[in-house]
């Protein structure tokens, strides 16, 4: 009888301690590890997840908390990017108002004409800066072909010559030979255009020059500008920054997020390092063809 007694008070003691231990151990992390994702899930980022403990549920509660804050990050950069949209269209649409009213009030057919011409033109920045957003909110996949890159540059040297007016005059030194690589004509199209611009913004001497490097092909834009100093050239490359009026700060981060898009990359140095001008140089680098294309 007593045996039993013990027996069973031995069991039950037993099973509350288990059951104890469990629910501290296991039940209760876990169920702070669920809270923590609802949170999470709703938008409530500010508290981090933390559990101190060394096993898998503190492994665990770690990678929660490392995703918290990439979500907050990206959270962050989405508003501050919204922000700042907001802000480029607000200097356009300022102007379309002020253009407007301008020309319904003016008598004169020439001043009327010339108004329009600047309502256009306030019309045409508001296309560019969504045309720029876009291009750089879009996601990164592209298709890749073979491509001789200097029919791409080619592209870029008359549209940047065409939007700049006459007056410039853009150095074009390729091979003659071809610099095929695997690439999309398009994207590398606009990156040389946008380093193009870039380098007409500050320079009446630009140059466009690449060949084959390596495994790779280089194509480079330099300038006679000022260059950029050693501490900017890492930030130059982040979105929003421009030291524009009319600048969106865009024009490098699509370079740089196309670049890699197409698993190549994008450099800025001192042109005097190449020789080729005094100011700038921004080097795209795209990867070559394994073999030969087919014809
Ligand atoms: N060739 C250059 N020489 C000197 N500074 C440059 C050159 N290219 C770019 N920069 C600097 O880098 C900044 C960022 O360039 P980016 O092309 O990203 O933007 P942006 O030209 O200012 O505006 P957007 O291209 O959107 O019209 C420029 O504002 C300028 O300060
Ligand atoms: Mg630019």
């Amino acid at each position: 009888q007593r045996g039993l007694l013990f027996g069973s008070l031995f069991g039950l003691g037993l099973a509350v301690l288990l059951g104890t231990f469990l629910a501290t151990n296991i039940a209760y992390p876990i169920d702070r590890l669920v809270r923590a994702a609802g949170r999470i899930q709703r938008g409530y980022l500010d508290r981090p997840v933390r559990l101190d403990r060394e096993d898998e549920l503190g492994r665990l509660a770690d990678a929660m908390e490392r995703m918290r804050r990439g979500v907050l990050e990206r959270d962050e950069q989405l508003r501050l990017m919204l922000a700042q949209v907001a802000h480029e269209i607000r200097n356009p649409l300022g102007g379309l108002e002020l253009f407007a009213a301008a020309a319904i009030d003016t008598e004169e057919r020439g001043e009327r004409a010339r108004l329009i011409g600047r309502v256009r033109g306030e019309v045409q920045a508001l296309n560019r800066i969504i045309n720029d957003f876009l291009a750089f909110a879009r996601p990164t996949t592209v298709e890749m072909s073979a491509v001789d890159l200097r029919v791409p540059v080619w592209d870029a040297v008359e549209l940047a010559t065409n939007r700049q007016g006459e007056d410039v005059a853009i150095d074009v030194r390729l091979p003659d030979h071809s610099l095929m690589a695997l690439a999309n004509d398009e994207r590398a199209k606009r990156a040389v255009l946008n380093l193009l611009q870039n380098a007409l913004a500050v320079s009446d001497r630009v140059t466009v020059w690449g060949d084959r490097e390596g495994g790779q092909v280089m194509l480079a834009v330099s300038d006679d500008g000022p260059g950029v100093p050693d501490d900017q050239r890492k930030r130059i490359f982040d979105p929003f920054v421009t030291d524009k009026e009319k600048g969106a700060g865009l024009g490098l981060a699509i370079v740089k997020r196309d670049m890699e898009a197409m698993d190549g990359r994008v450099e800025v140095r001192s042109a005097s390092e190449s020789g080729v001008g005094t100011g700038a140089e921004f080097r795209v680098y795209f990867p070559v063809l394994d073999e030969p294309p087919t014809p």
